[in-house]
């Protein structure tokens, strides 16, 4: 969601205002940092950072910031750090160009509708473009910032998503990312109160635009995981079979402790019934270890169902406490060695269950889009259902989708020959 805000942001900006990028900051004449304020390290990272591109910047450069940790600190970074030019919240960096004009412009209102925005395209990406189908989360997930950030969900209209989509496409665009805080909750809200439409009608329009190839979203919410959106995930051809479902916590008292809204077995169930229907799919999920109230036995459901549901990718956190959720009122149980420890043992575990899975990949043939070239020369994309994959190549496979077998693997990626 960040990176597609600053694409946003850039293309504004080179678009209506001729900038062009640059990766050397003494060169820039304005730099902007897009911020992240879902766990407590990136904010504290955020004023070393300032303070170090203050000096290396040149002197008549301008300094933005950008994103969530500046809709929830708002003037403050510019008190703080008084070289700051100004400051846009997460959902409104579509102000871009109106900011860099006028020092200590300040604007993190959450309240404002940007849909009419979200649609800039950006050249640099040939084969494959974000799009945002929702902005903000109506959730209250105790334990998440993003709601006080992002603001309440607003779906896209089908039509721009569609038209966006369409136009991509015809400039030799194969695969999109739709993207939203809870994608499969899409079309519950729009600003027009007459715009109707669900997640699985607009993934069925979006699969009808002939030249695109490949869709993928991020993130679903488990609760809204039912059997239609199972059905239409595995038959839809052009769905990669490769979904992120993120779990957070194993133990169903936790859960609701951080108001999930589902249980453990509800989580199981989801997963059976795309593995039943997919054997090939692979399963990513997000996992928060030691909330202020996880017992040993609540972390025990975790280990369980990351033992069941073999997760091809997991990202892991400890949970960090954030200004004004619920969950930062609530007395912890869990001692800070007791939190890495569980870490580590989520991290083990699934090392193991990652190293089997990528060894038996040997011999197996994927569909592979080719998207770059790393430094090597060798060709790199991603499967269908999301694994990295190399590949040597004689002839330009760039933007192709290439049947691959496997002949080497690695922890985190593939090696192997185009047939
Ligand atoms: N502490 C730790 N991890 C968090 N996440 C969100 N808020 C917190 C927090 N307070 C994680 C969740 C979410 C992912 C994007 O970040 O797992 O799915
Ligand atoms: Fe945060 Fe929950 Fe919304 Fe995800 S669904 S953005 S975790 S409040």
């Amino acid at each position: 969601m960040n990176e597609k805000d600053s694409e946003n942001m850039t293309a504004e900006l080179s678009t209506k205002e001729n900038y062009k990028t640059t990766s050397a900051i003494n060169e820039a004449d304005l730099i902007i940092l897009n911020t992240c304020s879902v766990r407590e390290k990136p904010v504290s990272k955020l004023f070393s950072r300032l303070g170090t591109i203050n000096k290396q910047k040149k002197h008549t450069a301008r300094i933005g910031v950008c994103g969530c940790t500046a809709s929830h600190l708002s003037e403050e970074i510019i008190k703080r750090a008084p070289y700051v030019d100004f400051v846009l919240g997460a959902r409104n960096v579509s102000k871009i160009t109106k900011a860099i004009k006028q020092k200590g412009f300040v604007d993190v209102d959450i309240n404002y509708d940007e849909t009419t925005y979200l649609f800039k395209g950006f050249e640099n990406q040939t084969y494959k473009r974000k799009i945002n189908i929702s902005i903000g989360c109506d959730k209250s997930c105790t334990f998440c910032i993003v709601p006080n950030t992002r603001g309440t969900e607003i779906s896209i209209p089908k039509e721009l998503i569609i038209n966006e989509i369409s136009k991509a496409a015809d400039s030799g665009v194969v695969e999109v990312l739709l993207l939203g805080q809870n994608v499969n909750n899409y079309g519950k809200t729009f600003s027009n109160k007459n715009i109707k439409s669900s997640f699985v009608q607009l993934l069925r329009d979006i699969s009808k635009i002939d030249k695109l190839k490949r869709i993928r979203f991020a993130s679903p919410h488990p609760l809204h995981m039912d059997d239609e959106f199972i059905d239409e995930f595995s038959k839809n051809k052009k769905i990669c079979k490769n979904i992120h479902i993120p779990l957070q916590s194993g133990s169903t008292k936790v859960l609701q402790d951080m108001r999930r809204g589902y249980t453990k077995q509800w989580f199981i169930n989801r997963c059976e019934r795309i593995k039943e229907k997919l054997p090939n799919v692979r399963i990513s999920t997000d996992i928060i270890v030691a909330f202020p109230t996880e017992t040993q036995k609540d972390f025990e459901d975790t280990i369980d169902v990351i033992k069941k549901v073999q997760f091809d990718q997991i990202f892991n956190f400890k949970y960090s406490s954030r200004p004004n959720t619920q969950a930062s009122f609530l007395k912890t149980i869990v001692t800070d060695d007791i939190a890495s420890n569980r870490l580590e043992q989520v991290i083990q575990l699934h090392k193991e269950q990652i190293d089997k899975k990528m060894a038996s990949t040997i011999d197996k043939s994927y569909e592979v889009l080719f998207e770059q070239k790393n430094k090597n020369g060798d060709f790199v994309g991603f499967s269908d259902n999301g694994y990295q994959i190399h590949s040597k190549n004689t002839k330009d496979i760039l933007g192709k989708i290439k049947e691959v077998k496997i002949t080497n693997f690695h922890r985190t990626y593939l090696e192997g020959l185009v047939s």
